[in-house]
């Protein structure tokens, strides 16, 4: 099985030499990228544990919904540094295995770097869209939130669909609209107006939520020649266990999240709102907001 995926080195070269000549815009852009990946993986870090008490319950019936058995061969796509390779490595079992992919080396480094990796667990850098999968290598692809990112969505899936067995499963979670979401919409209007208009309108339409219409799904997932696809909408009331790490999490990630962290100078006012908005719905657990989500099954014909 290993031998099916060749571990690409996860060379971290952020600010490294510079092996070709370059303009200097080229230079700016490409250490501004490298910067933003670090920063983004650094956010991740920071907040895991209340990110993934938010993540956890999603992912969790998106692998529900394949129905992993033991022995299962599983890859994870876009896995971040979140908590979903492991709970994945629980379902398969010691004879199982788990490949989480994602095109960030900073986070596979992270993952590489923890302790306690289960021998069932490896990972791989590379881009799920263009990654040479051995035909047929595994049982079910997997991804919580990591599948809404690609510039040919229905060729990165053709991608995926040649990694499966014939009779393989896709199982994915992906959020549905902005507006249908208040875990996004309720941070977003507390601190509006603290932000410039156009950032918050541009939100709806960023990447996230490219995969919001089960139409666009549907199209792709048959585009790609997968079969048997099934697309059910999944709401449900998710929090970080106290007022401060919803705080937290909803101004670190998510869309107020990257609206700050393109425009740190804007955050204190607009955290102090969200802070205010968020108590107001705060309760034993801390508070909960509504997700709305797409969970997305599919097979290998
Ligand atoms: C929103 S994060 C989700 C991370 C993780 N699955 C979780 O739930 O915590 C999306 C992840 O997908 C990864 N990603 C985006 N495009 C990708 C691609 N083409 N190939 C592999 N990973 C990709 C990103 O680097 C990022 O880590």
């Amino acid at each position: 099985m290993m031998g099916a995926l060749s571990p690409q080195p996860c060379a971290p070269e952020p600010y490294g030499t510079i092996s070709r000549l370059t303009s200097i815009a080229e230079e700016r852009d490409r250490v501004a990228t490298s910067m933003k990946t670090h920063s983004r993986v650094r956010t991740w870090l920071e907040i895991r544990e209340p990110l993934e008490r938010q993540l956890e319950p999603l992912g969790r019936a998106a692998m529900e919904a394949i129905g992993l058995s033991e022995g299962h061969r599983v890859l994870d796509v876009g896995c971040g540094v979140g908590g979903t390779p492991l709970a994945l490595s629980r379902r398969v079992g010691p004879r199982g295995q788990v490949i989480g992919l994602d095109v960030l080396p900073d986070a596979i480094d992270v993952l590489r770097g923890n302790d306690g990796n289960p021998e069932n667990v490896s990972f791989i850098c590379g881009d799920a869209q263009t990654y040479g999968f051995a035909a047929g290598s595994f049982d079910a692809v997997f991804s919580r939130f990591g599948v809404m990112f690609f510039d040919d969505a229905t060729e990165a899936f053709r991608n995926l669909l040649k990694a499966l067995r014939p009779g393989g499963r896709l199982g994915f979670v992906s959020w549905r609209d902005l507006s249908d979401n208040e875990l996004d919409e309720l941070p977003l209007r507390a601190a509006s107006p603290h932000l410039p208009p156009g950032l918050v309108n541009s939100t709806a339409a960023s990447a996230w939520f490219s995969f919001s219409k089960a139409e666009t799904i549907r199209r792709v997932l048959d585009g790609a020649g997968f079969s048997d696809v099934e697309i059910t909408s999944r709401d449900e009331g998710i929090g970080s266990g106290s007022l401060q790490d919803m705080v937290a999490v909803c101004s670190r990630v998510g869309a107020l999240g990257a609206i700050l962290r393109d425009h740190p100078h804007l955050t204190r006012k607009a955290v102090r709102a969200l802070e205010d908005a968020l108590r107001e719905r705060d309760g034993p657990n801390g508070p909960e907001l509504m997700a709305a989500v797409w969970i997305v099954t599919a097979k290998a014909p």
